[in-house]
């Protein structure tokens, strides 16, 4: 007989989603448009930081909150960038990567049975992350308001179980972003129910248009919201595992004791690489930024032209057109789009049951990929039109 198991690690979905991504190898000449990572090398400089103090001995572990001058460097970034003010001592922890920052973050705040508040469709890792946590993910559904959470919306789906929000704008997989206008009123209804607010904003430096505001950046609610950011993606630095939390004093102390029982701190190298990037590579988010607004602008331009129905995105490399008119699920349309059309994008509904009806495809591709996979797509969708 097989030794039981944690019945919610036995419980994660793997869903749809694998069996989508299976198909891929029996595909080789597809173009891949599914990968959530940028295509550009880790800069310089910062690449040879990491390399330096991999040649001067700096391998150990360093406090397990990050490098105390790490800490300051990301106090004076949220500062400069975003008016955030965090003391580097007691409110900032470096984790490995973005993900263990969440992670940590619901083992401390998460009793069996608590309900957290995500807006779907939503990022892969929310739901299973928040499950095996003991938590009960309640979607809030985006899917016709925009894929931005209305005020209204998020009142009916509080109960005396919500323990917290989890939003992420920049979103992924939408890349839509919400404006000031848009978070004053869910800013005001969260001020009235104690719960926490967990706000992924690890896409905002890369946003194209208006300055990214911080759901941090309202003091009614900063007093118990969790920033969770790193340098994955601004700084394309996925596999250096570089994630930033920053929070509240009171909570960050329990938090600590978490992330230092489950990973003692994050890589030596990759902090030192960290300070770097922070203190001299600012302006790398910026380069990669007019590359993937050349790209957005080409791929929105071209689902417009096949009839999509399609809200522009304003951030991360991520653009999310409605399929659903074409009367099958968002599976079956990529499973062809892949397999007659010779493209891969991800089924919408990969990002929850609010995802269904929608295709996200990733423009962190070089122009002429995207050129190519849009006159595919555009010949498929004609035939299939037809
Ligand atoms: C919204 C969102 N949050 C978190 C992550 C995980 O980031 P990291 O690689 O820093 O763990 C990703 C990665 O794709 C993401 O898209």
């Amino acid at each position: 007989m097989p030794l039981t198991l944690n019945p919610r690690a036995e419980g994660l979905a793997v869903s749809g989603i694998r069996q989508f991504f299976n198909q891929l190898v029996d595909y080789p000449d597809a173009i891949n448009l599914t990968i959530g990572q940028p295509d550009f090398p880790t800069p310089e400089k910062v690449k040879r930081a990491g390399m330096d103090a991999i040649a001067a001995d700096l391998t150990s572990y360093s406090h397990n909150a990050g490098l105390i001058e790490l800490r300051q460097e990301i106090a004076a970034f949220f500062n400069d960038r975003y008016g955030l003010t965090y003391e580097a001592k007691s409110e900032i922890i470096v984790t490995n990567g973005a993900s263990e920052a969440l992670d940590s973050v619901f083992r401390t705040i998460l009793d069996e049975g608590d309900e957290v508040i995500i807006p779907a469709p939503c990022y892969t890792g929310y739901v299973p992350i928040v499950g095996l946590n003991g938590g009960k993910p309640v979607l809030l559904n985006t899917s016709d308001t925009g894929l931005v959470p209305t005020a209204d919306r998020l009142k009916t789906l509080i109960t005396d179980k919500t323990k917290a929000i989890l939003l992420n704008f920049p979103s992924n997989p939408t890349g839509v972003t919400i404006s000031k206008e848009q978070m004053e009123p869910l800013v005001e209804e969260l001020k009235q129910h104690e719960i926490f607010i967990i706000s992924d904003e690890i896409y905002s430096e890369n946003s194209f248009e208006n300055k990214h505001e911080s759901f941090a950046s309202y003091p009614e609610i900063k007093d118990r919201t969790f920033l969770v950011q790193g340098l994955s993606k601004s700084h394309s630095m996925t596999g250096w595992r570089m994630g930033f939390l920053l929070g509240p004093e009171q909570y960050m102390a329990q938090v600590l004791k978490v992330h230092m029982y489950n990973s003692v701190c994050a890589s030596l190298p990759s902090q030192h690489a960290a300070i770097e990037a922070l203190k001299n590579n600012r302006d790398a988010p910026e380069e990669m930024n007019r590359a993937y607004k050349e790209r957005r602008d080409f791929v929105y331009g071209k689902l417009v032209e096949m009839g999509l129905d399609v809200v522009k995105p304003k951030g991360a490399f991520y653009i999310f057109p409605s399929v659903a008119k074409y009367g099958m699920t968002s599976f079956e349309f990529a499973t062809r789009l892949l397999k007659e059309g010779g493209v891969a994008a991800v089924p919408g509904s990969a990002f929850t049951e609010f995802g269904e009806g929608f295709l996200r495809i990733s423009y962190a591709y070089s122009m002429p990929t995207l050129e190519q996979a849009m006159e595919r797509m555009g010949e498929w969708i004609k035939n299939l039109e037809a």
